[in-house]
């Protein structure tokens, strides 16, 4: 059985700074890596301003806080990873960039090593057909704020071993988390059933059903969810929503996952949502 005592978390923008910080906080050595000096420690500052927040609400001592980033050694040599017993990566959402990575790391780190992909969309039986290892390869698709949200949804690939995943999932309850064991098919379930709500949520306004907000008050009201599709469409960005459809209509083929046509014409005037100040609304 596999034991986890340090973890390599490779790219430390919004989910690779989140996934350092929940695993140090757990008591794992943790090194965090990226391929510049100023993302690591833009990386380091999200973390510590984390932190900062539990300690002000009072969830953890000032002490705690402190051993956590401890704990945490950013860097921007992919050599310091090569003694970790897993590890879990999060850079851009790139089939190449990712598959170089792991060839990487499947050179570099011993056997026993397990690697994880964050990937939002591509297939995990793809990467872990790049390396030698895909027995020992994986999905942990943790969701954003990484330090707040309790799902981490872990995929099989097709050779992902049982043992593999009994050992993600145990690590996963020591992380804090909930783990759901999935499979490998293109959105795993979370993005296959998100984003075609979000998607037709467009097509609603698309074919002029009703106004972003009524459509919103419809689902918030009447489903019970928290936040509307449409407004969550905004936080996510509109080029991820897009992306991701695209994925599912490739991966499928089938019509049932077009984007919606207004989806492509907002990307394509750059209204992407929050990031850049207009989408569904304005910021
Ligand atoms: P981000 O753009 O905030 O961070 C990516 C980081 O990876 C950057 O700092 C970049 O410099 C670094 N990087 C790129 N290539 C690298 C390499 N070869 N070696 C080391 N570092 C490298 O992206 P974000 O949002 O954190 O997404 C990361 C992954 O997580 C993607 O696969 C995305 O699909 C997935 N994801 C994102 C979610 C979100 O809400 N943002 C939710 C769930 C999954």
């Amino acid at each position: 059985m596999a034991e986890f005592k340090k973890i390599a978390v490779i790219g430390s923008g919004t989910m690779g700074n989140g996934i350092a910080q929940v695993c140090a906080t757990a008591g794992f050595d943790v090194v965090m890596n990226d391929i510049e000096q100023r993302f690591v420690d833009n990386g380091m500052k999200a973390i510590e301003k984390s932190l900062g927040k539990m300690v002000e609400k009072q969830k953890m001592t000032k002490e705690n806080a402190d051993a956590v980033k401890k704990r945490i050694k950013p860097t921007i040599k992919l050599e310091d990873c090569k003694d970790a017993d897993l590890v879990v990566e999060a850079i851009f959402e790139n089939l190449q960039v990712k598959c170089e990575l792991f060839q990487k790391l499947d050179a570099m780190c011993p056997p026993s090593t397990i690697l994880a992909s964050n990937t939002s969309s591509i297939s995990i039986t793809r990467m872990a057909a790049a390396t030698k290892r895909p027995d020992r390869f994986i999905g942990m698709h943790f969701m954003n704020p990484v330090p707040v949200m309790k799902l981490v949804e872990i995929i099989n690939g097709l050779k992902t071993s049982p043992e593999t995943c009994k050992a993600i999932m145990e690590l996963s309850i020591k992380l804090g988390k909930t783990p759901i064991e999935v499979n490998d098919f293109p959105g795993s379930a979370s993005n296959r059933i998100l984003m075609p709500m979000i998607n037709e949520a467009i097509f609603c306004v698309h074919e002029g059903v009703g106004t972003p907000q009524n459509i919103d008050e419809v689902m918030k009201l009447g489903m019970n969810h928290p936040m509307g599709p449409l407004a969550l469409a905004d936080l996510i960005g509109l080029d991820i929503v897009l992306h991701i459809m695209e994925v599912l209509y490739e991966g499928f083929s089938d019509s049932k996952y077009r984007p919606c046509p207004l989806l492509r014409k907002m990307v394509a005037a750059g209204k992407l949502g929050r990031k850049t100040g207009e989408g569904f609304y304005k910021y």
